[in-house]
């Protein structure tokens, strides 16, 4: 199949990559040319750059030039296309957390001008990619239509990777979900994902449009749900009722096979660019059919409150008094494994620190400091040039008072002697991931702990 895959960002430069080892001919296109340059000279660290998702270099290095090929000019790949992916940016609108499908709106108009003018006019598929609100692949048809474009489908098909893994997600998916409304268009995304068609383990499900689109949300939401579930409630019971460890807590009600271990972990909220915005977005597309949503607003509530709560047991259970203060954040991205900072619970913890008026925040994460230096970029906030970057957490952690553990990254569950050899007591560990399982023995030498789930260790 002939695949044009729009918007080469985490989505789309993983589907494009993946469907070009199952020898499609892809076409990976965005307006982006700087992205297009780089992408197109195969290099690691050009890809990276952009999107660090391991294993994805090694894809593209072996299928560019063979089935996956890179373009800023959309004219000059149209003809022949089966399907064409959408995998747009569908950001919230600050006010309402509404869905902006402005970027979609302007660009799938765009793409039907060219589209239109196609000489070969076979059926091709639109295909939404893109988390958009339900109801979405319907005006993606009155937008093609009012530009006249000839003999096309629009579907459905929702992307459910998860950065880090997106890889091996994207080569074995739980489930691929298609919504179309007419048999032709199923037929060709049957052909782009023949692979997992009737395979033994991915659930391969035809359904409406609609109901493709309302699966991706209630999926996220459902995720995010059982995330604060855990912080709201569990973590909160470690914290306030003496004896109970939160860990055997979290074993003892997920051997149930009915409860997940998934989402269980409490910890410093659930950041990057999903959870937060398709849960405003539900919340918005249900207010206006007059649904209650006070479930969905706590459990964003509960979210967005754990991202900083840290900082407030800090003060108020530990005494601590930030202002003047040296301070280590480590883990800037919103997980292990990825360079993606958006919405990570960094953001929220380094303005509000920096707002209490911390002399200097140290700044260290694996693979996200490029993109740490962008998104506290001094002229955005002049509180900012307190930041500085370090290569190594034990430097970041040098000459400071205290620290925060903000990820899962691995590197940081061996922290405890880096703090001792590194910075002597009285200091101060907060603890958002639970990374430190020798913490008592950093108590019994003088140090401070306070981790989510726990009450605050003094020695
Ligand atoms: N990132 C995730 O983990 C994830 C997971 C599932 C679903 N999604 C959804 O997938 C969609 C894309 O997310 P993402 O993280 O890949 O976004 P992204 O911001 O990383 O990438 C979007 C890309 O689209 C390009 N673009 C913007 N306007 C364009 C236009 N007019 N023509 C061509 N290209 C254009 C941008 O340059 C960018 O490269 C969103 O709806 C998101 O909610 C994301």
């Amino acid at each position: 199949m002939k695949i044009i895959v729009v918007g080469t960002g985490y989505v789309g430069l993983v589907h494009a990559a993946v469907c070009s080892e199952y020898g499609h001919e892809v076409y990976a296109y965005d307006i982006d040319e700087n992205k297009i340059n780089e992408f197109s000279t195969g290099q690691a660290e050009k890809i990276e750059k952009h999107v660090n998702e391991p294993g994805l270099n090694n894809i593209i290095r072996e299928t560019l030039g063979k089935y996956l090929f890179f373009s800023s000019d959309l004219e000059s790949i149209i003809e022949g296309a089966d399907a064409i992916f959408l995998c747009l940016p569908t950001p919230s609108n600050p006010v309402d957390g509404s869905t902006n499908l402005g970027f979609y709106d302007a660009a799938t108009a765009d793409i039907a001008e060219v589209v239109k003018k196609r000489k070969d006019k076979r059926r091709v598929v639109f295909v939404n990619k893109s988390t958009v609100p339900i109801g979405t692949a319907r005006h993606l048809k009155d937008i093609l239509d009012s530009h006249e474009v000839q003999n096309f489908g629009v579907a459905s098909n929702p992307e459910f990777l998860a950065e880090g893994t997106a890889v091996v997600q994207a080569r074995l998916p739980d489930r691929v979900v298609i919504g179309c409304e007419h048999e032709e268009d199923f037929k060709i995304l049957r052909m782009v994902y023949s692979q997992f068609v009737n395979h033994v383990r991915i659930k391969y499900i035809e359904t409406t449009l609609e109901t493709a689109e309302a699966i991706k949300y209630v999926a996220n939401t459902m995720l995010l749900t059982y995330i604060s579930f855990w912080n709201g409630v569990g973590a909160k019971i470690g914290e306030k009722f003496p004896n109970v460890k939160i860990d055997d807590l979290r074993i003892g009600v997920t051997a149930d096979d009915r409860i997940s271990t998934w989402g269980s972990f409490v910890s410093n909220g659930a950041g990057g660019s999903c959870f937060g915005k398709d849960i405003a977005s539900l919340i918005h597309q249900l207010r206006r059919v007059n649904v209650n949503t006070k479930m969905l607003e706590a459990s964003y509530e509960v979210n967005e409150y754990q991202k900083v709560y840290l900082i407030e047991r800090a003060i108020n259970e530990a005494g601590y008094k930030f202002n003047n203060k040296n301070v280590a954040v480590l883990g800037l991205a919103f997980k292990k494994h990825t360079n993606d900072m958006r919405d990570a619970s960094s953001i929220k913890v380094i303005e509000s620190l920096l707002g209490k008026g911390v002399a200097k925040i140290n700044a260290y994460d694996p693979l996200a400091i490029e993109t740490a230096k962008e998104t506290f970029e001094p002229s955005k906030n002049i509180l900012f040039e307190k930041i500085d970057y370090f290569q190594t957490a034990k430097e970041a952690i040098k000459g400071t008072d205290a620290l925060f553990i903000y990820s899962d990254c691995e590197e940081f569950r061996g922290l405890s002697r880096t703090i001792e050899e590194t910075a002597k007591p009285p200091y101060l560990v907060m603890d958002g991931r639970r990374m430190i399982p020798d913490f008592e023995e950093m108590i019994s030498r003088g140090y401070s702990y306070l981790a989510v789930g726990s009450m605050v260790m003094k020695p």
